[in-house]
């Protein structure tokens, strides 16, 4: 077995069972539950919020990572908090002048503090940050919708903040997130992925369970 985290993302489950989705991963070697909220404003795209959240608490039986792709999440920190979210991450790109802050929110409200970052944003804007959060969320495609194309230069970036967690000696998990599957899984970890989100590329395979034991053991 791998020692990388296996995150499915919820976003890719079917929403008229979603039970039986969330069991499927209660019963599989994954991880973590990914849960993806979008806002329409960030990014061109809703997808569920805070009822669902709730719902998914009351049945997941692993840790709840979630990933805010919405603007001023700083209003919701608590309200995720309470709704059961064990690690919660929210972009660089809509927080870059109160980051100190909303990190700090994060953790004092019992959570994993998380910051992603878009494929076209600069690695090194994390250096301040990086001592302070508990995982980068390197995204692999443009936020907003599962099932995109993989973007290749998502391997040097990873490798680019692998450097930056070891010139800290810090203890920062990757994430990456984002066209994931089992054909790229081995190279991202061997550029430093710790943690490995994966949406379509599982609920739409015929054996959900068997293509989440592969990721587990790439
Ligand atoms: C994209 C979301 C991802 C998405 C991944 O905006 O943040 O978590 O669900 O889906 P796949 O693995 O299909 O790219
Ligand atoms: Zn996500």
């Amino acid at each position: 077995m791998g020692n990388q985290l296996i995150a499915p993302s919820i976003l890719s489950a079917d929403f008229s069972n979603l039970k039986a989705d969330i069991q499927m991963v209660n019963e599989s070697e994954a991880d973590w539950f990914h849960i993806d909220i979008m806002d329409g404003v960030f990014v061109p795209n809703i997808s569920f919020g805070m009822p669902v959240l709730k719902s998914i608490n009351e049945h997941a039986k692993k840790p709840l990572d979630v990933h805010l792709m919405i603007v001023n999440p700083e209003k919701y920190i608590e309200k995720f908090a309470e709704l059961g979210s064990d690690i919660l991450t929210v972009h660089y790109e809509v927080c870059m002048n109160n980051m100190h802050e909303v990190i700090n929110s994060i953790k004092k409200n019992g959570m994993k503090a998380g910051v992603a970052i878009n494929p076209d944003t600069d690695i090194n804007v994390l250096d301040k940050y990086i001592q302070e959060i508990d995982l980068v969320c390197v995204m692999g495609v443009f936020p907003g919708f599962s099932g995109q194309k993989f973007i290749e230069g998502t391997y040097e970036r990873c490798k680019a903040v692998k450097k930056l967690i070891e010139k800290y000696n810090s203890k920062t998990l990757i994430q990456v997130d984002g066209g994931v599957d089992i054909n790229n899984a081995k190279k991202l970890i061997d550029c430093g992925a710790d943690v490995l989100v994966s949406g379509s590329h599982v609920f739409k395979a015929s054996n959900p369970k068997e293509i989440i034991s592969k990721l587990k053991n790439v």
